[in-house]
């Protein structure tokens, strides 16, 4: 009796749908620098604290949590959508991939595409305490070279776009759009090559009855209306319309550095923060049984950072942004306390854009007086934040999609 229970339990089993659960984990915009080309330089950190918040002196702590997080969290793939090095080093980009070789060891596989920083860079650069000095940098074949473990087959036309067929249910087209012919193209294009490629990969899919997620450094949807051409690629409505067509719910994006989900009738496009800025964020992209698409934001865990990093990554990041608006006024004639009320409004204004948390209506902005100074001063910050305030709010750092 009890053994015709275990075989109808075991039947059971059979007949029901294996787990159609499939996680992604998607990280972009590391901006890793190897660190033979910055250990122990002034020089670098001087040239950091002109950029944009970014923590590369502290890129081997990131990327060791990062592995950590990728291996507690188990995700069936990781995908980096591109500006993987600081500027194209060869040297940062065979640092990192020991790292992603660190991350297959462990049985998760790792898929790349480059961004627009990452091959024939016009300045890839080493920093000693003088001030920085050119560094040898990487074109496309040496790019395929050094992440060969991390990329499919290639095809004509369509850059290093690849397909990761991540389980039965889920596949990855990494669709590199990133323009990178001549040296120093910051843009992104999508060609007739990677209509084929990627109408091609959509079709095969269907026939396997595989959904389809896209991934691309540059964004496929408008962002916002204030740096709109430096982010959204060339051939964006080509490409909408064709994973409209398709039925792709969700499309992968950086660049852009803020974390910005923008969802119109067709593909919802995920543009994920910057990883190389606080608060180090990474999405989890899973494929539930009902058929159900989530995509979750969240922050490094602590616990595999040093004690006060965090804290710290958000002062560094709030002070880069503060020191460079307090400069931007300094001849504007106003008092030196408006000025410091001003920048810190606009560095802790930027923080909470940047990480996708901005409540545009939030009386902590609004009733602010620094937003009446900012309004009607002149200058890119006040038309910035005009702008912000007017397209911010709605939902960034979660989305189901059914
Ligand atoms: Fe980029």
């Amino acid at each position: 009796m009890r053994r015709l229970g275990l075989l109808v339990l075991l039947l059971l089993a059979l007949a029901l749908p294996s787990s159609a659960q499939t996680r992604v984990m998607a990280v972009t915009d590391l901006h890793y620098l190897a660190p033979e080309l910055y250990r122990d330089s002034e020089g670098f950190l001087r040239a950091l604290r002109a950029a944009d918040g970014r923590l590369t002196q502290w890129g081997e702590t990131l990327m060791a949590a990062l592995t950590a997080q990728v291996l507690a969290a188990a995700p069936d793939a990781l995908v980096i959508t591109g500006d993987l090095s600081f500027n194209g080093e060869r040297a940062s980009h065979e640092a990192l991939a020991e790292w992603l070789r660190g991350i297959e060891a462990a049985g998760i596989p790792v898929w790349v595409i480059p961004g627009n920083h990452d091959i024939n860079s016009p300045s890839p650069r080493g920093w000693d305490d003088d001030g920085w000095y050119p560094a040898e940098g990487v074109d496309e074949a040496a790019f395929r070279r050094i992440y060969a473990d991390f990329l499919g087959p290639v095809t004509p036309g369509a850059n290093l776009s690849c397909c990761a067929e991540v389980s039965d249910e889920l596949w990855l087209a990494m669709t590199d759009v990133s323009y990178y012919a001549g040296t120093g193209q910051t843009f992104g294009l999508f060609t007739a090559g990677h209509a084929a490629w990627l109408e091609d990969t959509l079709r095969r899919a269907a026939e396997a009855g595989a959904e389809v997620v896209t991934a691309t450094h540059h964004s496929l949807e408008e962002h916002t209306a204030f740096s709109r051409d430096s982010y959204l690629m060339y051939g964006h409505e080509t490409m909408a319309a064709l994973t409209a067509r398709y039925g792709v719910r969700l499309n992968l994006s950086g660049h852009l550095h803020i974390q910005h989900i923008v969802r119109g009738e067709g593909t919802a496009d995920a543009a994920l923060e910057a990883f190389c800025v606080w608060p180090h964020r990474y999405a989890l992209v899973t494929l539930s049984d009902d058929g159900s698409l989530t995509y979750e934001v969240r922050a490094l865990d602590e616990a595999f950072l040093p004690a006060g990093f965090g804290e710290m990554s958000r002062d560094w990041f709030y002070g880069v942004s503060a020191d460079k608006v307090e400069e931007s006024l300094a001849e504007s004639g106003l008092d030196e306390a408006d000025v410091r009320s001003m920048a810190d409004f606009a560095a802790r204004f930027n923080l909470a854009y940047f990480s996708g948390t901005l409540r545009a209506d939030d009386p902590v902005w609004t009733e602010d007086p620094a937003a009446a100074a900012w309004r009607s001063a002149e200058g890119v910050f006040g038309r910035y934040l005009s702008l912000v305030m007017g397209e911010a709010g709605g939902e960034h750092l979660y989305l189901r999609l059914p």
